[in-house]
């Protein structure tokens, strides 16, 4: 594989692309908003600066990670030439549904067409497309560049070969993918998700503060950043979605979203990504401060 397309140039679709050109894959990144993709180039660039200060790579793997990198707003252009295309959009099923059917018209034959979605059924994805052999989820953890995990996800009639062919693509990444069957949340979502929920249900309840909650899984349980944090980090929208995909698709009330989770991401606190969630970062990451709305007065 050598051309490669990421659609959604969000939080995942720019680590995606990062990742991909740093490895030396041309990589068209994809997405309706021009703001997202001016961003998104703006965070690689920042991210490389990052790592080059770090020495962990050189001036010339930062130019080189650029170059393959093209910015592009049409799928139908984007696509025309992959041998993989990994969709990062908004966690929607509808949307998901949407670009898949396309993505089927406009590929090649032999593309693979891979989700990165955290929840939604790589089997119901497949089945609007002609080619539900080669459907699979390509499931990266944020942030992509950093975290090693890729949850390789086989829908009920993923072949072996694309499957095959996606885990050694995966550690020519430099990550170690695990293979999980399809089922709600797969493996990471299922468990971490109603731990997000129940920290926030804890919060709700005034059990505790927000910096008590985190302080208490980052010490008692080893966790490197507390569940409040890692919930803004995520996108409590993101959160939001993978709950409400796990309900539905269990039937089970233990996967409700909590009125708290509900209220804030109506009301637009997204966590990082919109300056404010359970964190105010509106001074930046660094500098976060608990929002106003969680302070104990
Ligand atoms: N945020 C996380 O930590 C995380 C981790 C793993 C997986 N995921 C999954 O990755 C996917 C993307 O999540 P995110 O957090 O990057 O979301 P995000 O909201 O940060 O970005 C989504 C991007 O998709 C774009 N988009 C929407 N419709 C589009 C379309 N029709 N064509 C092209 N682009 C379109 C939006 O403009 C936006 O820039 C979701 O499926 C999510 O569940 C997220």
């Amino acid at each position: 594989m050598k051309n490669i397309s990421v659609i959604g140039a969000g939080t995942m679709g720019n680590g995606i692309a990062h990742t991909f050109a740093q490895k030396g894959y041309k990589v068209n990144l994809i997405d309706i908003s021009p703001e997202a993709l001016e961003k998104a180039l703006a965070t690689i660039e920042k991210n490389l600066d990052r790592m080059l200060k770090k020495e962990e790579i050189t001036e010339e793997d930062k130019v080189g990670t650029l170059s393959n990198l093209c910015a592009l707003t049409e799928i139908s252009e984007g696509v025309k030439n992959a041998d993989l295309v990994v969709e990062a959009a908004t966690e929607n099923i509808d949307l998901k549904l949407k670009i898949f059917k396309q993505l089927d018209k406009v590929c090649k034959s032999d593309t693979i067409l891979a989700s990165n979605t955290s929840s939604i059924s790589i089997t119901q994805i497949a089945n609007v497309t002609n080619r539900e052999d080669k459907v699979i989820g390509m499931h990266f953890m944020n942030p992509v560049p950093i975290m090693k995990l890729v949850e390789v996800i086989r829908g009920q009639v993923t072949s072996d070969e694309v499957t095959q062919s996606i885990m050694e693509l995966s550690k020519h990444l430099g990550k170690i993918p695990v293979e999980v069957n399809d089922a709600p949340g797969f493996v990471a979502n299922r468990i971490l998700m109603p731990m997000i929920n129940e920290a926030i249900h804890t919060l709700n309840e005034n059990v505790s503060s927000v910096e008590g909650i985190d302080t208490v899984m980052i010490l008692g349980m080893s966790h490197p950043m507390g569940p409040l944090q890692l919930a803004d980090f995520i996108g409590l929208d993101v959160c939001l979605s993978i709950l409400d995909v796990m309900y539905k698709g269990f039937s089970d009330e233990k996967y409700a979203p909590c009125s708290l989770l509900v209220e804030m991401v109506k009301k637009g606190k997204l966590g990082v990504k919109s300056g404010i969630g359970f964190y105010d970062y509106s001074e930046g990451l660094k500098n976060k401060k608990v929002a106003q709305q969680f302070l104990i007065k």
